[in-house]
């Protein structure tokens, strides 16, 4: 059965102009909703990176705003132009066309281009992110079943309340004791998976003094929807009188190489070497060889630790005594050799540091 064709007036249709600029002014309105509209009620932002989260989220607003109205207003515009005339027979088909050589470039040139666009944009933001160069802060947040808890430079013990001083470049170590829970603070837009065995790091600028939700956002089990914290963004004077505070109730600090943590001193004659060669094979043998100082994994090799000449202030510019390689371990270690993340977030306890001291001290000797 032969079909009948009907021939169109124009190729695009007798109104494609007039929806044409309709599509552009409706769009130009759109772009400017959503680039000046305020976000949702309550989410402000509240430091870094929030600014630059929004700007992208708002870029992909707009984007998304005019695709959304070439595809949906061109389909309706169309389907009414060109449909079947009430009075043609049923199947009646419109004009078939193959192989448009300048349609099919545009096509596939426009969305490359914005892909390309998207992609430099996305992973600026996030490389930026990852820069921890120049950050005054660094603490540790550790997610459990079901609650977080926080480590800061030179106070022995976790703490469970988080405090964040304003106007201060931060970066925040993130893993897990148990099940894999999500670190999320909507207000800085900042969210990290915190996975046991894995240190994931952000870096934040709080901008904004105030008391902010800290969200688990992975499913960790029953309480999982009980798992919500804050963050205190405090101005300096009330971080610093907060943290002395924390110090004074825990009675003593790790700073300056001290090696007393939890109130107690850990008992570095106490260590054996055995359970610490042990134990640096489960915990430290990824980053660090028992060779010299050269042979280098992630960190220097720890062979010669208690007897290197050639490095004599190898444990973070101080002498390798039991005592500062207790510290080291203990409070972890950022500057030039690297990251080395602290003995809670290792899960290595002070008999553990003490039979690692000795296994080192062990090594040394040979
Ligand atoms: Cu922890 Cu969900």
């Amino acid at each position: 059965m032969a079909q009948r064709v009907v021939k169109p007036k124009t190729n695009l249709g007798p109104g494609f102009w007039p929806v044409t600029a309709f599509i552009v002014v409706l769009s130009a309105i759109m772009v400017y909703l959503v680039e000046t509209s305020p976000l949702p009620i309550g989410l402000i932002q509240a430091g870094q990176p929030a600014d630059s989260i929004d700007a992208l989220f708002r870029f992909l607003g707009a984007v998304a705003a005019v695709l959304f109205n070439i595809v949906t207003i061109y389909t309706v515009y169309f389907g009414i132009v060109f449909a079947r005339p009430k009075n043609a027979p049923a199947n009646t088909i419109g004009v078939q066309i193959h192989d448009s050589p300048v349609l099919e470039f545009w096509w596939t040139a426009i969305p490359t281009i914005l892909v390309i666009v998207l992609s430099i944009y996305s992973v600026k933001i996030w490389a930026d992110l990852q820069n921890t160069q120049g950050d005054v802060l660094t603490v540790e947040a550790i997610g459990y079943q079901f609650g977080f808890q926080y480590r800061y430079p030179k106070l022995a013990n976790p703490v469970s309340e988080f405090h964040l001083p304003v106007n201060t470049p931060t970066t925040i170590h993130v893993t897990s004791r148990d099940v894999i829970h999500g670190f999320w603070i909507p207000e800085l837009r900042m969210k990290a998976d915190m996975v046991p065995g894995l240190i994931n790091t952000i870096r934040v600028t709080p901008t904004v003094p105030g008391t902010y939700r800290v969200i688990c956002s992975e499913f960790c089990g029953l309480a999982h929807g009980a798992m919500k914290g804050t963050v205190i963004v405090d101005s300096q004077q009330d971080f610093s009188a907060w943290f002395n505070k924390q110090a004074a109730a825990q009675g003593t600090t790790t700073g300056g190489g001290g090696g007393a943590a939890g109130g107690a001193a850990i008992a570095i004659d106490q260590g054996k070497a055995d359970a610490g060669k042990t134990l640096f094979g489960q915990k430290c043998s990824a980053c660090h060889s028992v060779g010299p100082f050269e042979q280098k994994q992630v960190g220097p090799g720890l062979g010669n630790l208690f007897n290197d000449s050639k490095h004599p202030k190898l444990v973070n510019d101080k002498p390798a005594t039991p005592q500062n390689v207790a510290a080291i371990i203990h409070d972890g270690y950022q500057g030039d050799l690297g990251v080395m993340p602290s003995a809670q977030v290792n899960q290595i306890s002070n008999s553990d540091i003490a039979n690692l001291v000795a296994y080192l001290a062990s090594l040394s000797k040979k």
